[in-house]
């Protein structure tokens, strides 16, 4: 997901590198349109260092002979100006086109969203209210500026919201328009513990990562997620319901409970390595070293997946198949002893792949297809799966 960040020559620019943060945080990419005045706020060299290059400040430059704002314009799949002045406000409602921030927003036709920030007068002013009127006429979204202390020493109408409110707007107006608006999708991610004594478990090396790509991915295509996670170090991806639980009875029982809702998710996605064996007996005292201990007795645990297929009450059911060898033929299996539309498999065991890596190659084995995607980033990956599960989605329906 490509944003054009435009940023205007007002003192909220110097928000912008904080702004380019905050979405990249989101697995956004960013490029970034400057106006002639934002680069006075603003160091364009602090924005190209964020951005690896991406940067439009000088229409004339000589790199400009690919037509860089065209091209940039072309590749966003939204176009974000924050913050938007009451000048740039007035250019982009009556099509000014000579700096890069109105020429891009000429060029775009992707989604366009407005963040206008200026003294609390002039955002109440007639031309300014008038020209953002004409916008949303236009089917552009603008968001009214937040109220409090302004740089000016005012106080009132026309902060800039802080960047994390942005890229919230912002994902919630692409979610809007969303394959996956109005659906409900459940997801287990993480490891699960299995505790032998309060001290010490058995676990996995799985971080969660997949999962919570998945959620983001599922969140930013309109979906409603429920992410029911095992221990691990990452904070759930915002706008996301996040259940933490510990063992695989725990995940178990947070995902019943939602599976037997009057509304139950329209697609589950068991993306957990949970433990398929726990300790029979939970020593309530830390064992000591001297105590002898054979053997740990082990039970199985509940297979969370297998049960949500058998429920009937979920009709898009994906399972993961993390496999040493035959990848495809085990992950076959699986698909048909679980009842699952498709299972997303991949090769566990190599140094630069898999467990706890940001990076993956999986096949999306379903009855009649399997389809090999290139390694990527899990972030990546994990929009494709979406997407193909959006398909999946429109098939049941
Ligand atoms: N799964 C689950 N509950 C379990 C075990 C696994 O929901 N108790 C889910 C995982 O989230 C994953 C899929 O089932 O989507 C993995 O299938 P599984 O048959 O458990 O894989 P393995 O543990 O690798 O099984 P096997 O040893 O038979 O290959």
């Amino acid at each position: 997901m490509i944003v054009l960040l435009g940023i205007s020559g007002g003192i909220a620019a110097y928000k912008a590198p904080e702004i380019v943060r905050a979405f990249q945080r989101r697995t956004y990419q960013v490029a970034c349109a400057l106006t002639p005045d934002a680069a006075r706020f603003v160091s364009p060299m602090v924005l190209r260092t964020l951005t690896g290059g991406q940067v439009l400040d000088d229409l004339f430059a000589a790199e400009e002979t690919g037509i860089g704002h065209i091209t940039f314009a072309d590749r966003a799949d939204v176009m974000v100006v924050a913050p938007a002045t009451a000048q740039t406000i007035a250019r982009l409602a009556h099509g000014f086109a000579d700096e890069p921030v109105s020429l891009s927003f000429l060029a775009a036709t992707c989604p366009r969203i407005i963040f206008p920030a200026m003294n609390s007068n002039m955002w109440q002013q007639a031309p300014v209210q008038q020209n953002v009127a004409l916008l949303r006429e236009r089917g552009h979204t603008v968001i009214d500026p937040d109220s409090g202390e302004l740089a000016c020493g005012w106080t009132g109408p026309g902060r800039l919201p802080d960047p994390e409110r942005i890229v919230r707007e912002v994902a919630a107006l692409l979610a809007g328009s969303g394959r996956l608006s109005g659906r409900r999708v459940l997801i287990t991610a993480g490891p699960t513990r299995e505790f032998i004594d309060p001290v010490r478990f058995l676990s996995n090396p799985s971080t969660g990562k997949m999962g919570f790509a998945l959620a983001e991915a599922a969140r930013d295509a309109g979906a409603q997620v429920v992410l029911v996670h095992g221990p691990v170090t990452m904070s759930p991806p915002d706008g996301v319901e996040a259940v933490a639980v510990v063992s695989a009875e725990d995940m178990s029982a947070a995902v019943e409970r939602r599976i037997l809702e009057d509304e139950p998710p329209d697609v589950f996605i068991g993306a957990a390595a949970v433990a398929d064996y726990t300790p029979a007996d939970r020593s309530p005292s830390k064992l000591k070293k001297d105590q002898p201990l054979d053997a740990i007795p082990l039970q199985r645990t509940p297979d969370i997946l297998a049960t949500v297929s058998a429920s009937g009450r979920v009709p898009v059911c994906i399972g993961f198949a993390a496999e040493t060898n035959d990848v495809i033929d085990n992950a076959r299996e699986k698909l048909s002893r679980k009842g699952l539309a498709l299972v997303i498999a991949n090769q566990v065991g190599t140094a630069d792949a898999g467990f706890a890596h940001d990076h993956n190659e999986v096949h999306l084995v379903s009855k009649d297809s399997v389809v090999s995607l290139p390694r990527a980033s899990k972030a990546d990956l994990a929009r494709t799966i979406i997407s193909t599960i959006a398909d999946l989605v429109d098939n049941v329906a």
